[in-house]
C-alpha cells in the first residue's frame, strides 16, 4: 500500500489522537466522577491509571498500527502468526461502528441544543424539554442524520484534506472555547463550591470502586480497545514518536477533562444544584442554568450558551471522525472500496443502528437487551465490554505474540530516540504484566457490581 496516507506531522498525530480522545467522556463523566470519589484524590490516581496503564495500552495499539501500516483487520492478517487472531480485527473494527451509532446520536442532540441556544436560546425552557425531545420520534433523527453526515462529509475529504485539518483547527479553538466558559463560571457567585467540589481531597473515597473507576473513565476517554488508535497510527510516519503521542495525547486530554470541570461545576453549584452525570448534565441542568441566568445577563448568558454547544459538537465530533475512520479504513484496505464507497456504507450502518438506538427513548422503548434499551446496551456493551476485551487483547498481542525486537523499533523510531530507548524496558514490563491485570480486575468489578 504504496500510496497510504499519512498524517503531516508528529503534532498533527497527536492532535488527531487528542481530537478522538476529547469528547463527550472529558465533560458529562469526568467532572463528576472526580468530585464523587474524593476529588484531588480521584485525579492523582487517574493520573497514575493513565501513567501506569493506559498509556502503555495505549503505545501497544499505536505499535500494531505503525508497523502493519494497515486497517485493523489487516493488521492481524499482516502481524498475526496464527488467523485466529483476525477475530480481534474483527472485533475491533465492529466496536467502533457500535460506539458511533449511539455517539451521533448524542451528537445530534448538541447539534439541536446548539441550534436552540442559536435561534431562541433557553428562557422558555421547561423542565420537561429533554425527556419530551429525545422521546420523539423524528427530531432527534433528523439531528443524528445532520451529525454522521458532517462526520462522513470530514472522513470523505480523507486523512490529510479531512480528518488532519478539521483537528487542526477545532481543538484548539475548543480549548480556547471552553476556557472562556471557565473563567466566566469561575466569576459566578457561589462558584467556590464547585472548585472544591473537584479539588478537596478526600483519600477515604479511594476505594476499590474508585479505582476501577477512574480505570473506567481512563479508558473511555482515551478511547483504548476501539481501534481508533491503531487505525489512526497507520497513518503515522515511521520516524514519528509513539511514546510523545501516547503522553501528549493523555496530557491533553486530562487538561480539557480539568477545563470542562472548572467551566461546568462552579456554574452548577453557583445555581444551587448538586451536580449529575451524563446526558441530563449537559441537557437537562445546564439549559435549566443557561435560562436562569438568561433573566439576569440575557446577552451574556445567551453567548456562554452558545458557545457551550458549539464547544459539545466539536468536541463530539473529533471523536466521532476517529470512530468513522476505523470502519472507512477497513474497507478501503481489504474490500477494494473508494473511499467514497466506504464513507456510505459505514454511514448507512451507524446511521440505522443510531436510529434504533434513538428510537428507544420512544417508540422502541419496550424493546430490552439484557434489560436494557438498545441505547443503554450498545453503550453499556462497548465501554463495559468491548473495549476492554480489545484492549486486553491488543496489549496482549505485542506483549506476547510480537517479537520483542519489532516492538522496540517502533517503540524507539527505529532506534532514533533515546529517551524512548531508555523507557523501553518499563515500557514493556507494564505492557507485558500491569496493564493486562488492570484490564482484567476492571472486568470482574463490572461484572461483580
Ligand atoms: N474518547 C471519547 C470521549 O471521551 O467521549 C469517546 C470515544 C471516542 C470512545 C472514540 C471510543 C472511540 F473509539
Amino acid at each position: 500500500m504504496a500510496d497510504r496516507e499519512h498524517f503531516g506531522s508528529n503534532l498533527t498525530v497527536i492532535l488527531a489522537m487528542a481530537g478522538s480522545a476529547i469528547g463527550l467522556g472529558n465533560i458529562w463523566r469526568f467532572p463528576y466522577i472526580a468530585g464523587k470519589y474524593g476529588g484531588a484524590a480521584f485525579i492523582l490516581v487517574y493520573i497514575a491509571a493513565c501513567i501506569f496503564i493506559s498509556v502503555p495500552i495505549f503505545i501497544a495499539e499505536a505499535t500494531i498500527g505503525r508497523r502493519s501500516h494497515s486497517n485493523c483487520f489487516g493488521a492481524m492478517k499482516k502481524l498475526a502468526p496464527s488467523p485466529r487472531w483476525k477475530w480481534l480485527g474483527i472485533l475491533t473494527v465492529i466496536t467502533p461502528i457500535v460506539i458511533l451509532s449511539y455517539y451521533s446520536v448524542v451528537g445530534g442532540w448538541s447539534v439541536n441544543y446548539f441550534m436552540v441556544s442559536l435561534v431562541s436560546g433557553f428562557s422558555a425552557y421547561g423542565d420537561s424539554s429533554f425527556a419530551s425531545f429525545i422521546g420523539s420520534a423524528s427530531r432527534p433523527i433528523v439531528f443524528h442524520t445532520i451529525f454522521l453526515g458532517i462526520t462522513a462529509l470530514i472522513v470523505m475529504k480523507g486523512i490529510k484534506s479531512g480528518i488532519e485539518k478539521f483537528n487542526k483547527v477545532s481543538l484548539p479553538l475548543l480549548f480556547v472555547m471552553m476556557l472562556l466558559i471557565m473563567v466566566y463560571s469561575l466569576m459566578l457567585p457561589g462558584a467556590k463550591e464547585g472548585v472544591k467540589y473537584l479539588l478537596n481531597p478526600d483519600f477515604h473515597s479511594i476505594t476499590p470502586s474508585a479505582i476501577a473507576a477512574a480505570l473506567g473513565q481512563s479508558f473511555f476517554s482515551l478511547s483504548l480497545g476501539a481501534g481508533t488508535v491503531l487505525t489512526y497510527a497507520s497513518y503515522m510516519k515511521k520516524q514519528e514518536n509513539i511514546l510523545a503521542t501516547g503522553v501528549g495525547t493523555a496530557m491533553g486530554d486530562l487538561l480539557f477533562a480539568l477545563i470542562a470541570g472548572f467551566a461546568i461545576l462552579p456554574a452548577v453549584f453557583s445555581a444551587g444544584i448538586s451536580p449529575g452525570e451524563g446526558p441530563g448534565l449537559i441537557f437537562e441542568t445546564l439549559p435549566y442554568i443557561f435560562s436562569r441566568m438568561g433573566m439576569e445577563v440575557p446577552f451574556l448568558s445567551r453567548l456562554i450558551s452558545i458557545v457551550f454547544f458549539f464547544s459539545i459538537v466539536m468536541a463530539a465530533l473529533t471523536s466521532s471522525i476517529s470512530q468513522f475512520e476505523v470502519g472507512v479504513s477497513y474497507l478501503v484496505d481489504e474490500k477494494g472500496c473508494s473511499r467514497r464507497q466506504a464513507v456510505y456504507i459505514v454511514f448507512l450502518f451507524a446511521w440505522f443502528l443510531g436510529a434504533i438506538c434513538s428510537l428507544s427513548f420512544g417508540t422502541l422503548s419496550e424493546i430490552k437487551l439484557a434489560g436494557r434499551t438498545v441505547f443503554e446496551f450498545c453503550d453499556q456493551l462497548t465501554s463495559n465490554f468491548l473495549m476492554p476485551l480489545g484492549s486486553i487483547l491488543l496489549v496482549i498481542f505485542v506483549g506476547w505474540v510480537m517479537k520483542k525486537a519489532d516492538v522496540r523499533d517502533e517503540f524507539t523510531g527505529v532506534g532514533t530516540q533515546t529517551l524512548s530507548g531508555r523507557l523501553f524496558g518499563v515500557f514493556y514490563f507494564l505492557m507485558r504484566y500491569l496493564a493486562p491485570i488492570a484490564i482484567l480486575v476492571i472486568f470482574i468489578t463490572n461484572l461483580v457490581m
